[in-house]
């Protein structure tokens, strides 16, 4: 079964929306300058099941930000897949939020999902879930998006095999914040690769 064949069993009646949504990432997503052009085969596994394989560790009803969200990811595949969510998309860079803004009209999801343009550091709202990809290391991580779900939500990032290595480097900053993490094999379907999740508590 292909990762397209995949994400039909899993977004089933919200197919239609996920798939137009890889329509714009391999279009204007590409022209853009967004996603490289060596992805347009990898969009459905690379992007949307890799994001989509969070899903189960948000909580229901969440208010999410999606921290440095590019072209979406992992924010709108999991908006899309979790109509309970509420998601904001936190983008600094003016180009990739009016590609946000555009998506987030064109795929209807305007009501639930809100681009915010602005850095995770100067912003001071605070949220039940911050997700990210792809967007730093996690000492870096912990300095700017702690004050984004502390003391009662949680992090968690889309990590690669450099998670072990950066949470050693960041182990005396975790115990400061009185923070303890986790790293979870997660995956959006049986058949789908397996990606890492790191996820970031307070102490209880
Ligand atoms: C490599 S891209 C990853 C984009 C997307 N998360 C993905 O996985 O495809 C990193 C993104 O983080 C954003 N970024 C960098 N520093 C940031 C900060 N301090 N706060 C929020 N976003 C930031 C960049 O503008 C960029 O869009």
């Amino acid at each position: 079964m292909n990762p397209a064949q995949q994400a039909k069993e899993i977004y089933r009646d919200k197919y239609s929306t996920i798939s137009r949504y890889v329509d714009i990432l391999s279009t204007k997503g590409i022209d853009w300058g967004l996603i490289g052009p060596r992805e347009r085969d990898r969009l459905w596994d690379r992007h949307v099941l890799n994001s989509a394989a969070l899903a189960d560790l948000i909580p229901e009803g969440a208010h999410v930000v999606d921290v440095g969200s590019g072209a979406g990811l992992p924010g709108i595949p999991l908006a899309v897949l979790r109509p309970d969510l509420d998601i904001t998309l936190l983008e600094p860079l003016l180009r990739r939020h009016a590609f946000l803004t555009e998506t987030v009209d064109d795929l209807g999801l305007e009501g639930r999902v809100h681009p915010l343009r602005g850095r995770a550091e100067d912003c001071d709202k605070t949220f039940d879930v911050v997700t990210c990809r792809a967007v730093a290391n996690v000492t870096k991580l912990l300095r700017w998006c702690t004050p984004l779900f502390y003391p009662h939500g949680r992090l968690i990032a889309l990590k690669g095999s450099s998670v072990d290595q950066e949470l050693a480097d960041a182990s005396r900053l975790l115990e400061s914040s009185r923070l303890e993490a986790s790293v979870f094999q997660v995956r959006a379907h049986p058949l789908a690769e397996v990606t890492q999740a790191l996820v970031l508590e307070p102490l209880r």
